[in-house]
C-alpha cells in the first residue's frame, strides 16, 4: 500500500474519531470489529415484560453507575496501596474491604445490563472516557485528600443512583430500582458513614 493512501485511511480515522467524541461519552464507539455481534448501545430483544424504550433507559444510566463504580472500585485499590500514616493498618483494611463490596456490585450492575439486553462496559479505556468521577493523581495523597477525594467520588454516584432509581421506579423497572436502592445506595451510604468517621470535624473539606 502507498504512503499516500496509508496517510489518507489515518486521516479519515482522525475525522471519523472527531466526529464520535463530540457526540458524549456514550456514544463514543470503537471502530466495528467483523465478529461482534452486538453493537454498543443497542438492546438486544429480552421477554421480561420490558418494552424497549424502558430497558434502553436503564441500561444507559446503569452503564454509568457502572464506569464509576468502576473507578470507586480502583481508587480503593489505590488508597489501599498508597496509604501512610498512623491509620496505616486499619485503612490499609478498610480501603481493600470496600474495594471487594465494589467490585461485587460491579458485577451486579453489568450483569443487570446484559439482563436488559443492553451491553455493559467492561474495559478501562471505556471506563476511563465515560466516568463522572474526576481523575486522580498518579503520585501518593496524604490521608485527608485519600478520605475526601472518595467520599466526594462516594456523593457524586449517590445523588445519580438515587435519581435512577427513581426514574427506574417511574418507568416500571422495579430491578433496576431495587439493585440501585437495595445494592448501590445502601452499600455506598454504609462506606461513606465509616470514611467520613476519620476525619474529624473541621479537617473535611466545604464541599463535603
Ligand atoms: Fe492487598
Amino acid at each position: 500500500m502507498s504512503q499516500i493512501s496509508n496517510e489518507s485511511t489515518t486521516q479519515s480515522t482522525r475525522e471519523s474519531r472527531n466526529t464520535q467524541s463530540s457526540r458524549g461519552p456514550l456514544l463514543k464507539e470503537t471502530p466495528k470489529h467483523p465478529h461482534e455481534i452486538q453493537a454498543f448501545n443497542t438492546i438486544s430483544r429480552v421477554p421480561i415484560g420490558l418494552n424497549e424504550t424502558v430497558r434502553a433507559d436503564s441500561v444507559a444510566a446503569l452503564n454509568q453507575i457502572l464506569v464509576d463504580t468502576m473507578t470507586l472500585r480502583d481508587l480503593y485499590k489505590k488508597h489501599h496501596w498508597q496509604t501512610s500514616g498512623v491509620t496505616f493498618y486499619q485503612l490499609h483494611l478498610l480501603y481493600d474491604k470496600h474495594h471487594l463490596e465494589q467490585l461485587e456490585l460491579v458485577d451486579k450492575v453489568a450483569e443487570r445490563v446484559q439482563t436488559l439486553g443492553g451491553i455493559a462496559v467492561a474495559m478501562s479505556a471505556d471506563i476511563a472516557e465515560m466516568t463522572l468521577i474526576p481523575r486522580a493523581p498518579r503520585g501518593r495523597e496524604n490521608v485527608p485528600a485519600q478520605l475526601t477525594r472518595t467520599l466526594e467520588a462516594h456523593e457524586m454516584l449517590l445523588q445519580r443512583a438515587r435519581s435512577m432509581a427513581k426514574r427506574a421506579a417511574e418507568l416500571g423497572d422495579d430491578g433496576t430500582n431495587d439493585l440501585l436502592v437495595s445494592d448501590i445506595i445502601r452499600t455506598n451510604e454504609m462506606q461513606v458513614w465509616f470514611l467520613a468517621e476519620h476525619l474529624e470535624d473541621g479537617t473535611r473539606t466545604k464541599s463535603l
